[in-house]
């Protein structure tokens, strides 16, 4: 009896020690200025807050939409470096299938199925597989925190996760969207310190994959950047996904757009993080 309640006692404890799906951003708000995560107004019915995982340490944070099988929005730390381009492991989260599972990293579909005894149709009901972005016209997969914005090859890899992934218009994703990834952040952020980035997506009215996935109606990023450990600016960025076109605006100007957008008054940042 007594050996069975320290049994159930260890068990607890390895769970709580590896969980990784959890409420809100246990494990990873060290990917938020001052720790601090945006407001509510930006929740979903039914949220998984991710703490990106993969091979011994945490990269990025994910809020993920269950209902609509896209990410709310993912954060990191900006830390751009091009290296030899990593292989692109599409993963998904097992965590989502059961929040119990004492499996920590993202993994491949396949490997998931054949070494940890999931099912395809586990996999499908949580989340979005790669088999709902096969054959898309005019759309990319679309990744919230692009693998350009992280340092190390693990942390590259991380970002293949189809839970930081939006159907995102083709154009834009390899115009516009690209040219602020790879262009205007490094102009913008050539005296910081360390800038921290949170990029979003806005739920749209249409899907794909027969109504699994959202295809969101916007992309949006918001950037604050220390000049040692002080906010001295930050900016904002949003595009339509069906337009080749980016607007820049300051965090203030973004916060307003997406309070009327998602209806509810948004903060990203602490207030320390400049508004003008
Ligand atoms: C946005 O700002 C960047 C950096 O200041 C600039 O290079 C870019 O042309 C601007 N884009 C638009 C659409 O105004």
């Amino acid at each position: 009896m007594l050996g069975l309640l320290l049994l159930q006692v260890l068990a607890s404890c390895h769970w709580l020690g590896h969980s990784k799906v959890e409420t809100p951003f246990g494990s990873c708000n060290q990917f938020f200025y001052a720790r601090v995560p945006p407001n509510n107004a930006l929740n979903p019915k039914n949220p998984a807050w991710i703490c990106q995982h993969f091979r011994n340490s945490y990269h990025y944070a994910t809020l993920y939409d269950r209902d609509r099988r896209i990410p709310v929005y993912s954060a990191y730390k900006y830390r751009p470096r091009s290296t030899e381009k990593p292989p692109e492991w599409w993963m998904v989260e097992p965590q989502l299938i059961d929040e119990k599972v004492d499996l920590e990293d993202m993994g491949r579909e396949s490997d998931l199925i054949a070494q940890h005894h999931f099912t395809l149709e586990q996999i499908e009901e949580s989340q979005a597989v790669l088999d709902d972005y096969k054959g898309l016209k005019d759309l990319d997969l679309g990744c919230l925190n692009p693998s350009g914005h992280m340092e190390s090859r693990e942390s590259k890899m991380a970002t293949f996760s189809l839970t930081n992934v939006v159907p995102q218009d083709s154009v834009l994703h390899k115009g516009q969207w690209n040219i602020y990834e790879s262009k205007t952040m490094p102009q913008q952020t050539k005296d910081c310190t360390i800038t921290y980035v949170i990029t979003g997506a806005v739920p749209g009215s249409t899907d794909i994959a027969e109504g699994r996935v959202n295809r969101p109606s916007h992309i949006w990023s918001a950037a604050c950047c220390l000049v040692g450990t002080k906010p001295t600016s930050a900016w904002g960025a949003i595009a339509e996904n069906d337009k080749n076109q980016v607007e820049n605006l300051s965090l203030g100007k973004l916060e307003e757009r997406l309070t009327e957008l998602y209806g509810g008054p948004v903060t990203l940042f602490d207030n320390a993080c400049p508004r003008q």
